[in-house]
């Protein structure tokens, strides 16, 4: 029978063409032993069962061919959240933690909320925690997200949380009126190089288009066309997409803030009749690199 030691050597070997190959190693033996990181590093002399022996394998091959470790746990920690995550989601990303407390920031007490390409659910999760009165209406076009985000709701006990299939706003009825509507729809360029992570994800949740912006093109026409108002609508993008998302939006007031590294932008548009605030959104140091996605 193997011991913890010798386990975590042959997988820091054998996971070498990943970047923290002695931490991956950790965290999937302790996935395996279903043990926690303090066990891991205290019992070296424990010996390791047949059956463990074969799960740890088989999840360092998975991790071997780039499968994120979300999907191969079935977990993600994210913002308060453990929330179940499997291939037909995208892994909720920490720059939409940000995005989400922009909001908290600036939108003190919606009551109702709109949630578009809800995918895992954690953006909705996240405003049922922290807007418990509002009503929460959330969005994707992929049943199986959908299945999932329930899932993540009804482990919290959130029940204004009502998840529903939808291209953008199509089963939106005319004239309907949201305090909030947040759209983190796929936004990467098709020829976008992207990691092979990533590449995991579903496509679905990824790609829109040869400049990444159809989703957000179509979403502005179906809000013009059907007339949905809304105070606040918050986009998740780009930096090299700045200019292209103020020309979609050129007849509304729009602000934009960065992520903590200037990777991610995120815009806030707002009604015509709104008067934009005196704070002046932080700018990024460096306007529109041109970059490939982890
Ligand atoms: C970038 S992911 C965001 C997922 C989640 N909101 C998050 O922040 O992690 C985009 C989501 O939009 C969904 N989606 C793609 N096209 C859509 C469409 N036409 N209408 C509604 N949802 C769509 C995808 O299935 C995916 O779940």
């Amino acid at each position: 029978m193997l011991r913890i030691k010798t386990a975590l050597r042959y997988a820091r070997r054998f996971l070498s063409n990943l970047d923290q190959p002695a931490l991956e190693a950790e965290i999937l033996l302790c996935y395996a032993l279903e043990r926690d990181r303090f066990f891991i590093k205290t019992n070296p002399a424990h010996k390791i069962n047949d059956l463990n022996t074969l799960k740890f394998l088989y999840v360092l091959v998975q991790r071997r061919f780039h499968i994120p470790v979300a999907y191969i746990t079935g977990h993600k920690a994210w913002s308060d959240f453990d929330l179940k995550v499997n291939k037909h989601v995208l892994i909720p990303r920490d720059e939409t933690e940000i995005l989400c407390h922009h909001i908290l920031d600036t939108q003190p007490s919606p009551t109702s909320i709109l949630d578009i390409g809800t995918g895992s659910g954690c953006i909705s999760l996240f405003m049922a925690k922290h807007f418990p009165a509002s009503k929460i209406t959330a969005f994707d076009i992929s049943h199986k997200a959908l299945k999932t985000a329930q899932k993540n709701a009804n482990t919290y006990n959130f029940s204004n949380i009502k998840f529903q299939y939808s291209d953008l706003l199509k089963t939106c009825p005319q004239e309907s009126h949201y305090d909030l509507i947040i759209a983190n729809l796929p936004y990467v360029p098709e020829k976008l190089p992207i990691s092979s992570e990533v590449s995991k994800e579903p496509s679905l949740a990824l790609f829109s288009g040869s400049d990444g912006l159809n989703h957000i093109r179509r979403l502005k026409d179906q809000l013009t066309s059907k007339k949905i108002a809304f105070q606040q609508l918050w986009l998740e993008f780009l930096p090299q997409q700045e200019s292209s998302i103020k020309k979609i939006f050129e007849n509304y007031k729009i602000q934009f803030f960065p992520d903590l590294e200037n990777k991610i932008f995120f815009a806030l548009i707002y009604s015509s009749s709104h008067t934009l605030p005196q704070r002046s959104p932080q700018k990024p140091q460096q306007e529109s690199q041109k970059s490939s996605l982890k």
